[in-house]
Parts: structure tokens; sequence; C-alpha cells
């Protein structure tokens, strides 16, 4: 039987950082470390403002982190990664493995340059047996290239195991979903020396997973069951959302279709939220790499069919923008729009893949002048997604809604933060951790960020008519058109529509 003691994360990323504060808080007795070649990121996890946004991380975090009554502390953030790996009998990847930007299948392979660097350095570092496991979302396979690549390497005498753990966490709920998995998948070889890393890994995960919820399966299944898993979720959202189109188009409500049919136990309520798209670093990237192994197999009804996926969501935001453009008497020149929310979703700081980032820029195409407000993502982040300079005469960042709403002809919502609904249902209070830092390393904002949109006083300071695009069906429609402004929803059809 295999014990581990000590733990060694490489990535401090979203999946890194959050994964191995919830190992070091529920396996107390573990050490657990994470490294990263950013040495600027890893500042931050030792500091109050951590470089990742997730309600209730810094609270897990800090105790294990600093110690606290009646705890030693066990987790730490390090440069030092040669020596961490050393010390671990497990060492974690949990690098990024983005889309491919030149080369062979450039646009749709994993580029998986950074899992291979880190994967030799663990070769060349480890000076005893290790348990390597592959965190990252990867291409099905890529467990044999880690393993060969160990093996070229590996100093005299060492022997290294390669399992595949992939994760499953969503972000802006990442401390919860790491809590309270619905499953931990572990693949490994079909080997005795393979089940025997496997039962290492799942007795780290027994401190607080229920046992029937670890699933120990070889490691291409494990591989592949990641990238079904995202290819099916996304493609929920892209079936809602073709069905957004149809509902605008016949006068039927997407929100009464989703329930309707999210009813049926077979289909269920989750993922079926229409909006103006998905985003995020994993859904695009992960199809993509599914639609190139498709092709790569010689199947390529496969990969058309998961392709569409992709489409049908790049399809949503052009058909969104068309109808800003065309409700406002086709032309944005020179109005002001003022655009809430930037972030993918939200309870998160990450921008990467957001829907916004797209839209923004067909508004600026069109040239508008637009006010961008989110309570968590800083503005040089924003001025790098839309590659635009400070002081650009379109794009300008504000501190508060209502200074992107003072004077602008349209506000256009791009995240469905709980402060900007209206709904009754919505919870009001602020996400927790407003201290606990946010993404990409930027200062916490205080927290009268997130207090709830006065969408009366937004009414006032709007020109004339005063319209709301609402790309995350984040208001209630019925509410703001009382207030007097003229709302536009995913799914619902265009209130000139209906007047004409
Ligand atoms: P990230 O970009 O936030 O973090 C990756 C970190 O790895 C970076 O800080 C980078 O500096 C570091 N790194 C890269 N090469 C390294 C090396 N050789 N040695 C040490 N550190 C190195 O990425 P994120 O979002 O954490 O994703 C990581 C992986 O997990 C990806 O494969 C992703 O597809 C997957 N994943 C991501 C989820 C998410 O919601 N972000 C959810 C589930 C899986």
């Amino acid at each position: 039987k295999r014990e581990v003691k000590s733990i060694c994360c490489i990535g401090g990323g979203y999946v890194g950082g959050p994964s191995a504060a919830v190992i070091a808080n529920k396996a107390p007795h573990l050490l657990v470390t994470v490294v990263d070649i950013d040495a600027r990121r890893i500042a931050a996890w030792n500091s109050d403002l951590l470089p990742v946004y997730e309600p209730n991380l810094f609270e897990l975090v800090q105790p294990a982190r600093d110690g606290s009554s009646g705890r030693e502390p066990n987790l730490v953030f390090s440069t030092d990664i040669d020596q961490k790996i050393r010390e671990a009998d497990l060492v974690f990847i949990g690098v990024n493995t983005p889309t491919k930007k030149t080369g062979l299948g450039a646009g749709k392979a994993s580029d998986l340059s950074w899992l291979e660097a880190a994967t030799r350095r663990v070769a060349r570092a480890a000076t005893k047996d290790t348990i390597v496991v592959e965190k990252s979302t990867v291409p099905c396979g890529t467990a044999n290239m880690m393993r060969e690549i160990l093996a070229a390497n590996a100093q005299p005498g060492v022997k290294f195991e390669v399992l595949s753990n992939p994760e499953f966490l969503a972000e802006g709920t990442a401390v919860r979903n790491l809590l309270h998995p619905d499953r931990i998948l572990i693949g490994c070889l079909e080997t005795e020396s393979g089940y025997a890393a496997a039962n290492a890994l799942a007795d780290v995960y027994a401190n607080w997973v229920p046992r029937e919820r670890l699933i120990t399966l070889n490691l291409w299944s494990s591989e592949l069951a990641k990238l079904a898993a995202n290819a099916m979720l996304a493609q929920r959202i892209s079936s809602i959302n073709s069905f957004s189109a149809i509902c605008e188009a016949v006068d039927a409500n997407i929100q009464d279709l989703a329930y309707a049919v999210g009813l049926d136990t077979r289909i269920g309520p989750k993922m079926l939220n229409a909006s103006v798209g998905f985003g995020g670093s994993c859904f695009k990237k992960d199809i993509l790499n599914l639609v190139y192994i498709s092709e790569s197999l010689h199947l390529p009804e496969v990969a058309a069919y998961w392709r569409m996926v992709v489409e049908v969501n790049e399809y949503q935001m052009a058909r969104f923008v068309k109808r800003i453009v065309n409700s406002m008497y086709s032309t944005l020149s020179n109005k002001k729009i003022a655009v809430l929310g930037f972030a993918y979703k939200k309870d998160t700081g990450d921008t990467r893949e957001s829907a916004a980032i797209t839209v923004v820029k067909s508004l600026m195409a069109e040239n508008a002048s637009i006010h961008i407000f989110d309570p968590q993502v800083r503005e040089e982040q924003i001025m790098a997604d839309l590659q635009v300079e400070r002081g650009d005469k379109q794009i300008t960042v504000s501190s508060s809604p209502y200074d992107a709403c003072q004077d602008a002809h349209a506000v256009v919502i791009l995240t469905e933060w709980d402060m900007f609904s209206n709904k009754a249902s919505k919870t009001l209070a602020p996400p927790a951790n407003e201290a606990g830092g946010m993404a990409n390393g930027g200062a916490a904002k205080p927290s009268p960020k997130h207090e709830k949109v006065d969408w009366a006083r937004v009414g006032e300071l709007m020109e004339k008519p005063a319209y709301v695009f609402d790309g995350r069906n984040t208001v209630d429609k019925a509410v703001l058109e009382d207030l007097g402004f003229r709302v536009e929803a995913i799914g619902v059809a265009s209130s000139s529509r209906l007047t004409m």
C-alpha cells in the first residue's frame, strides 16, 4: 500500500490553487505545496489579495496557509519548483492547456507545451518513486506521452506512476464543487502498481469525499470523460440558445420553455439558461479539442456534430449584437452604451473567452462609445481583452454602474451578477470573500461595488428611450418596463415587434 504524506501541485491557477486549499483543509495531516513559474501569482497567493476571485476561497486558504489556533499551517505557495517536487510523494499537474495558436491543429488542438515542460521537470527533479497526476484537461492519450517522458528522463532507480484525475469544478462555485464533488475520476493503468497508485490518491480524497463517489477507470476513459462532460454541458447551452432564437421569432418565452422542458427528469433543469452565449477558458477549448481528436480519428460526422455547439454559440452572440443595432434605429454611431458585466459569468473575475469581449468588439465596430462596469474585473484586464490603450476614445471603464449609465442610450447586461438583478428570488448579499482578492492579481474592490443596482435611478440618468438589452435574462422585464425602460431579453420576442 502506497502512502501519501506530501503533495505538490504544479500550476497555481483557477484549478491548482483552490484544489490545494481544499485538500490542505480536509487533510490537515498532509503537507500541500503549490508551485508556479509565475512568481507574481505565487506572491499573490501568499498575500491577502489572492490571484483568483472565488467566493469563500480566502477563508479556506488563510488558516491553512498561516495556521490558526489549534492548527499548524500545511499549505505552502512557492516558486522553488524542483525542491517541492523532490519532497512530494504525489505531484498534481494543473497547468494551462490552451488551444494551439499555430502549427498542426492550430485553432483546435490543445497546446500541451506547458504540460510537457512540467512533466519533464518532474522527471528530472524527482529522486524517489512519485505518483504523477494529470489534473489539466487534455486530449486522450496524453497520459501515455507523460509516461514516456517520465521514464526517459527519470533519475536512476526512480519510477513514476501516471494517473488521470480530471477536475470538474466550475469557476464561481469552485469551493463548493471541490468540497462536495458529484464524482472524482481516477484513471490508472490496469496493472498492480497502477491500482496501488490509484488507491493512494483515492485515500487522499476519502478524507472528505464519500468512497462511492471515487471512481476508478482506465486512463483513456478518464481523460475522455472530462472532454465529454464539458462538451455535453456546453451542448445544453447551445441547445437552449437555439430555442431562444425560435422563441424570439414566434413569441414563445424561453424561460417558460426551459422550465417546462427541464421538469422532465430525464432532462433536468440545470444548464438550461438561455444567454448571449457561453464563455470561459474551458468549453470552447475542450470542444475544439474534441473536434480535432474526432478529425484525427477520421470521424468527420462526429467532428461536425460537436463543432456545431461552438458555431451556435457564435451565432448567438452575433444575433444579440444584431438585435441591439436593429432596435436602436440601425445606428450606434456616437451613442453611449453602458455595458454591465465583463466576466464570463458571475462570481468570478475571469474574462477568458467571455462573451463580453466579442459583443463589445462588435459594438466598437458600430462606432458606439462604450462604458463598462464589472465589480471584479480590473480595468487593465478589460483593456487588454479589447486590445485598446488607456484613454481610448471608444472604451471607458467605470467604477460604478451609475457612472457607466449616465446619459447612456442603452444598457447591455453581459454578466449575470446578482447586483444587476431586480428579481425577487435572487440573494441580495454580495459574494463572500470581498477582501479575498480577484482575478489576475488586482486589488479587491470595496463591498459597495456589489450593492444592488437601483434601476429607477439608472432610468433617470439615461437618454430616452432607455433601452436594456439583457444578455443573461437577469432583470425582471415587466418591472423594468413599468419603470419606463424598453427591455430586450434573450428568447423573448422584441417589445417593438409586439407593439407593431
Ligand atoms: P491557469 O492559467 O489559471 O493556471 C495555470 C497555471 O500553471 C499558471 O499560473 C501558469 O503560470 C502555471 N504553469 C504553467 N506551466 C507551468 C510549469 N511548467 N511549472 C509550473 N507552473 C506552470 O489555468 P486553470 O484555469 O487553472 O486551468 C488549468 C487546467 O485545468 C487546464 O487544463 C484547464 O483546462 C483545466 N480546468 C480548468 C477549469 C477552470 O474552470 N478554469 C476547470 C476544470 C479544468
